[in-house]
């Protein structure tokens, strides 16, 4: 049977690097998430034509593919980003998505509002990116998200992830696994007093 209360997600990392270690983790965080709860989809923002923001491109139209990111923001109960710290802030390629998406249009959809999110962040740096976090909170609350508490900066990513890509101390992983559960359960609660 359907389970009509199964939410939907959108994982997205901030970086257009293939081997980016904020797709890495954004990939364990999304694998913890338990199916029956919540379908999860992930986008490569890399694999779209995603031109940097400009009213004139606008004024003739949007992009085709600015318009399937806004269905997909639209019908999304949540957002799940890993995004890495450039100079203390977030990337420029996730503030140059989030811009296209918040261009008002002739529809009545909602985007952000109502919508939670949570945040995360890799770095091979020791504070793990969290001075960008607390500016990327920042942002999506001004758009209206609920950004949940928890957030995470994995620090010294670049060692912490193995050849294969996955976590191997235990105590780290479960700890990244937590924070999309927690959004789970978060979302899951603000969508049953509807
Ligand atoms: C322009 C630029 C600025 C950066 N600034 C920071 C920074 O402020 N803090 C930090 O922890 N790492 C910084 N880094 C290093 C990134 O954390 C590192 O390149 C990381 O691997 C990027 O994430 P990705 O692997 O997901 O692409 C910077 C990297 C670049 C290219």
């Amino acid at each position: 049977m359907q389970n009509i209360n199964k939410l939907k997600l959108l994982a997205f990392a901030g970086s257009l690097r293939e081997k980016s270690i904020n797709k890495k983790l954004l990939k364990i965080v999304v694998d913890g998430i338990n199916t029956v709860d919540a379908d999860v989809i992930v986008l490569d923002i890399n694999a779209f034509n995603l031109p940097m923001y400009n009213q004139d491109i606008e004024d003739k139209s949007f992009p085709e593919d600015i318009l399937t990111f806004k269905t997909m923001f639209n019908e999304c109960d949540g957002i799940l980003i890993a995004s890495p710290e450039y100079n203390g802030s977030y990337s420029a390629a996730l503030k140059n998505l989030l811009d296209w998406v918040s261009r008002p249009d002739n529809t009545k959809r909602s985007y952000f509002k109502n919508k939670t999110a949570a945040i995360m962040s890799a770095s091979p740096s020791k504070l793990g990116g969290i001075r960008g976090l607390m500016e990327l909170r920042t942002l999506l609350s001004k758009l209206g998200y609920l950004v949940i508490p928890d957030q995470l900066g994995i620090s010294s990513a670049d060692s912490v992830f193995n050849e294969n890509d996955d976590i191997l101390d235990s105590k780290t992983k479960d700890g990244v696994i937590q924070i999309g559960r927690e959004l789970v359960r978060i979302t899951k609660l603000i969508n049953s007093k509807d």
